[in-house]
């Protein structure tokens, strides 16, 4: 019923005004699903490998569609998933291209949906989702600079965590209210700011000044609304790693990863973060590990560029302690079937697994199913932009349609 009849592939643009890649696939029963590939700007370096768009389609068309059309039922998304892998024949998709390869995967899952006529969510979550599990809360990106925007904060993002929000909705509002918080708080400053590629504020200031107005923005939304606004933060720190001289470097400050693990730490103490991203570069599993030690009882210690949504990665991090979690990107691994499995094994080891978009984005909605799927404590989805605000608007749509 859901064998693939078709599969299309063309360029369209992405939010930072490249090209990217977008997949339609037709099922012979007449179930349509279309699917875009994100992408990453400070991109991890064992992530799988996306090509040039032209190149990636040619390939796919080449390799991977002649193994799909007429041969796979989307609806079994492993062999959809298998054949996507057989079609590529390396670890890292560096024949088809990742971004070829996700947005293929993607895109059969939502044609499964529309045969059964049920919504992406549950399709992917089974029968048996746990409907109970709260909703993903939205971690959003309200001041950020690192790879997404020049002459800003050191630390990549300032993630807004509205964990005691009462629904979805409330906290995707929370959201909005602390980045125009922030605009406020700056403007009061007399900083004047553009915006980084997730819509994040991009502001002139240091990181200990970010702190202060992040802070503040959250202490007025959480008076505000009456219930827990934190933050936490998407560090990056694999940007700042200076390997030759061993140190991390903020502008002119270093700091050695020794002192680095103190000063995380300190973050978390001082400013109560509910969230860290990549405090350490993306090989410093023994960093991680002392850190997760440290505070890993009062905060999530995520492994984005640690991890990139891959199994062995993943394995290894658990051995070592590395994390209590790790960031799922359906593009950093090429199939939702990798990411699948990466959240099994972080949920089987007492992992939890949050989902996330990229800095380059669409209006692809898939990760917002995803995040539900999977009952992902957090989704990292930014807060303003079209792109963005797709994703969280489907979020309050799915939160409606779920109950
Ligand atoms: P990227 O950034 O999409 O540019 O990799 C997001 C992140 O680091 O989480
Ligand atoms: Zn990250």
């Amino acid at each position: 019923m859901t064998l693939i009849e078709s599969v299309s592939l063309r360029r369209v643009l992405d939010s930072r005004g490249n090209a990217t890649v977008e997949a339609d696939v037709l099922t012979e029963s007449g179930g349509f699903g279309r699917a875009a590939a994100p992408s990453g700007a400070s991109t991890g370096e064992y992530e799988a490998i996306e090509l040039p768009p032209r190149e990636s389609i040619a390939s796919a068309r080449q390799h991977a569609v002649p193994r799909l059309v007429g041969e796979v039922y989307a609806g079994n998304q492993r062999d959809v998933d298998a054949a996507l892998r057989a079609a590529d024949g390396t670890d890292d998709f560096s024949e088809v291209g990742a971004n070829s390869a996700v947005a293929i995967s993607m895109a059969a899952s939502k044609a499964a949906a529309d045969v059964l006529g049920v919504p992406l969510f549950q399709h992917l979550g089974g029968t048996f989702r746990d409907a109970t599990h709260a909703f993903p809360t939205p971690l959003g990106n309200v001041v950020g600079g690192g790879e997404h925007a020049k002459e800003a904060t050191h630390i990549q993002e300032f993630l807004s965590a509205p964990v005691g929000a009462p629904s979805v909705s409330e906290a995707v509002f929370a959201n909005a209210a602390v980045h125009a918080a922030v605009g406020d708080v700056l403007d009061e400053r007399g900083v004047a700011a553009a915006k980084g590629d997730e819509g994040a504020w991009a502001p002139p200031i240091d990181d200990a000044e970010a702190f202060e107005v992040v802070e503040e923005a959250t202490d007025r939304v959480e008076d505000d609304l009456g219930f827990e606004v934190r933050f936490g933060l998407d560090v990056a720190a694999a940007e700042l790693w200076d390997a030759d001289d061993e140190v991390y470097r903020y502008g002119d400050d270093e700091r050695t990863p020794d002192e680095q693990v103190d000063y995380v730490e300190e973050l978390v103490t001082e400013y109560d973060l509910a969230y860290v991203e990549d405090p350490f570069d993306e090989d410093a599993y023994d960093s991680f590990a002392e850190l997760t030690d440290r505070v890993g009882d009062r905060t999530l210690v995520c492994g984005d560029d640690l991890f990139v949504t891959n199994v062995e990665r993943l394995e290894r991090g658990i051995e070592e302690g590395a994390a209590n979690s790790i960031l799922i990107k359906p593009n950093q691994i090429g199939t939702l079937t990798d990411a699948f499995d990466a959240v099994e094994l972080a949920h089987r080891n007492g992992l939890d697994a949050v989902v996330s978009h990229r800095s380059g984005e669409t209006e692809d909605t898939t990760i917002a199913h995803l995040a539900v799927a999977t009952a992902a404590p957090f989704i990292k989805t930014g807060t303003v932009g079209g792109e963005r605000t797709a994703k969280l608007n489907e979020l309050i749509r799915i939160a409606e349609e779920a109950v």
